[in-house]
């Protein structure tokens, strides 16, 4: 009896010893190829700003950070370490430096590997990849710095449902194996060097929703079959070389939403809905910088889900429908930089959740439909250089509820800035009335316009000062008023008030005006953000203020065709991000400053015909720009004019 109990008290002990070892041996004390596999991974990353790899110790790796196993076999299943963490109350980008190991293959069960977003890491996609781990369900490696080719074995991760390589430096052609990955539904490769052509392989992918290859180096045409895609609801192929047509196919695609062939090198007409009751739920289409042909295709207008579409700088031609009206949804249009004709439909007044319209640069033609001024909602309106000759701007515009972005430039309006749109229902932000015939003065009133943040009003006979009112717009940021007869002091624009230090000015035109008096004042004032200042070809006097030194984002200085004279302010030379400085014909004196060797950004130099002496600064970028750059000066020698006698 005691023999038997006690053999049965060891048979327990036994038994609760396997279990808790077994128990270990599943739960707990990794897989020997796994422990392998994740210190490999571990020992190529010299650099973790978030320290999860730090923790990556000893032998129980399913506890580690971002590791998960199969509670059954104990094997390694997941690797989560992606570079933005986030919880509910904080988000952190953290970064990792160093290589993919290709010791990440011996970790053969698992299904899910993230390493998105890490940004440093660099190497290869391991080529054996598709050999080793044909559990893979998910690869994010996207946002980091990998290279080398897409390797052909991905094609035998059956699995895949998600394959995210955006984002890294990745080339070689796009393997024909990946049509072979039937369970892929996301296919994102966008934003790396991808030379070649797309695979037609890929329209085998039927369950395929999101597709984005956009941003690489692809040529060769869209895949004829691309219609194939049943599920596809996102397509982005743009900013590629494309060629060719745009496949018959498309019209096939049944649940597409999102289309973006943009900027590519497209051909052909605009072929798509073959027929009315297809792609229904396209919603976002771009189509924009191409070599498009043709007319706007009337079954266009059946694509009633369509919310933003973009058609511009084609070359269409024809007639916009007359059926636009039917887009009901549309929120955005953008037609600009066709060859588009004809009169703007009236059934445009129908759009009541336009947005934004934009038809600049095309040939329609006159009378502008009164039924634009239905469009309750419509807060851009670009109808700029067209045949529309409109001689004044139409009333009801000046009446339209939420215009606040006003583009009429090169549209034939003659006379003074009407009144009106001083007291427009929606305060004007943007204002383009340039390149028209528009005469008086610049009225006073525009001072009122207090949410202003670009005025263009170039290239017009306008005659007056400017007024002091301008100084108080303080949210402007574009100011364009070249081209003009303009007259009376320049240095009020140095002024004008701002809400914040730094100001919000980037950009003044005044250039081929009257303009007169100095600019001493240039930099005093609140605004220091200007990064583009032109005011040539005025009759401006006195100095190049030292205080120049304070406009720290300038970019483009151009002062040239002035009075301007006195020496150069040494302080130009802290102006390091200036691109280009043109003082030419101007009465500039003494010597160039040394220490415009400073401007290491500076590409574009001229400051000929000055009263400038001595020796060129020696050195990088003073010493490399051609003679012309300098010509004029009687004083002036040394590279690269002749070399200095002294
Ligand atoms: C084991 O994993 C499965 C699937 O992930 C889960 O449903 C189950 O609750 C887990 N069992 C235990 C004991 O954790
Ligand atoms: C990417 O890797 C290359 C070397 O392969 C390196 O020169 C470059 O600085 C890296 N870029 C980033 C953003 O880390
Ligand atoms: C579009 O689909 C229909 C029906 O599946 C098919 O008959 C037709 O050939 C397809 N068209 C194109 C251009 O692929
Ligand atoms: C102002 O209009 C002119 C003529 O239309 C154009 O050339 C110029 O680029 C515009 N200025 C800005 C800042 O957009
Ligand atoms: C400044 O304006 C003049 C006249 O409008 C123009 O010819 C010149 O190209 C402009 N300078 C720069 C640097 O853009």
């Amino acid at each position: 009896m005691v023999i038997k109990k006690l053999i049965w008290i060891i048979i327990s002990v036994m038994f609760i010893f396997i279990t808790v070892a077994e128990c270990k041996g599943k739960m707990g004390l990794c897989h020997k190829r796994d422990l392998l596999g994740l210190n490999g991974v571990k020992a190529a990353i010299h650099l973790d700003t978030s320290g999860r790899l730090e923790k990556w110790v000893g032998r129980d790796c399913c506890k580690w950070y971002g590791v998960s196993c199969n509670n059954k076999t104990g094997r390694v299943t997941e690797i989560n370490l992606p570079g933005l963490m986030s919880s509910s109350d904080f988000i952190f980008q953290s970064k990792m430096e160093g290589n993919l190991s290709p010791s990440i293959t011996l970790i053969s069960y698992l299904e899910i590997i993230d390493l998105g977003g890490l940004i440093g890491l660099t190497g290869n996609i391991p080529p054996l990849i598709g050999n080793r781990l044909s559990n893979l369900r998910k690869l994010y490696l996207y946002g980091n710095n990998l290279s080398g080719a897409l390797p052909a074995s991905i094609g035998k991760l059956s699995k895949l449902e998600e394959l995210q390589l955006q984002e890294n430096s990745l080339s070689g052609l796009l393997p024909y194996s990946l049509g072979m990955l039937l369970n892929l539904n996301r296919l994102l490769l966008h934003t790396n060097q991808f030379p070649g052509s797309i695979p037609e392989s890929l329209t085998k992918l039927s369950n395929l929703q999101s597709l984005d290859i956009h941003g690489n180096r692809l040529t060769g045409r869209i895949p004829e079959n691309i219609g194939a895609l049943q599920v596809l609801k996102e397509l982005d192929l743009s900013n590629n070389f494309l060629t060719g047509k745009l496949p018959q196919s498309l019209s096939n695609l049944t649940s597409i939403s999102v289309l973006y062939l943009d900027t590519n090198l497209l051909q052909g007409n605009i072929n798509f809905p073959a027929s009315s009751r297809q792609m229904m739920s396209l919603s976002f289409l771009r189509l924009h910088d191409n070599h498009l042909t043709g007319n706007i295709p009337t079954t266009f207008t059946n694509l009633v889900s369509l919310q933003r579409f973009s058609l511009a700088n084609n070359m269409l031609e024809g007639e916009i429908p007359s059926t636009f009206g039917n887009l009901l949804s549309v929120t955005e249009i953008y037609l600009s930089g066709n060859r588009l004709s004809g009169v703007i439909p009236k059934s445009i007044g129908k759009l009541s959740l336009l947005l934004h319209l934009s038809i600049s640069n095309n040939l329609i033609e006159s009378p502008l439909p009164s039924e634009i001024s239905s469009l309750q909602n419509l807060q851009t309106l670009d109808l700029s250089f067209n045949h529309l000759n409109l001689l004044t701007i139409p009333k009801w515009l000046g009446r339209m509820p939420s215009l606040s972005r006003i583009f009429l430039a090169g549209s034939g309006i003659k006379g003074e800035i009407p009144d009106f749109l001083r007291t427009t229902p929606s305060p004007i932000l943007e204002l383009d009335l340039s390149a028209n015939h528009l005469t008086g003065s610049i009225p006073t009133w525009l001072g009122s316009l207090s949410m202003l943040y670009s005025l263009n009003l170039s290239r017009n006979s306008l005659v007056s000062t400017l007024p002091d009112s301008l100084t108080k717009l303080q949210d402007l940021g574009v100011l364009d008023l070249h081209s003009n007869q303009l007259s009376g002091p320049v240095s009020k624009i140095f002024n004008i008030e701002n809400r914040f230090d730094g100001g919000s000015l980037l950009y003044i035109d005044l250039s081929e005006n009257s303009l007169s008096g100095g600019i001493e004042e240039m930099a005093i004032g609140k605004q220091k953000q200007i990064s583009y200042l032109n005011l040539s070809h005025n009759h401006l006097t006195g100095r190049l203020p030292s205080s120049i030194g304070k406009l720290e984002a300038m970019k483009i200085l151009d002062v040239s065709y002035n009075g301007l004279g006195f020496n150069l302010p040494g302080s130009l030379a802290n102006v390091s991000p200036l691109e280009t400085l043109k003082l030419q014909e101007n009465k500039f004196t003494g010597e160039i400053p040394t220490g415009f060797l400073k401007l290491r950004n500076l590409k574009e130099l001229d400051i000929s015909n000055n009263l400038l002496v001595g020796r060129i600064p020696v050195g990088k970028p003073m010493s490399d720009f051609p003679k012309s750059s300098y010509s004029g000066n009687k004083g002036l020698c040394g590279k690269p004019l002749f070399p200095c006698k002294f």
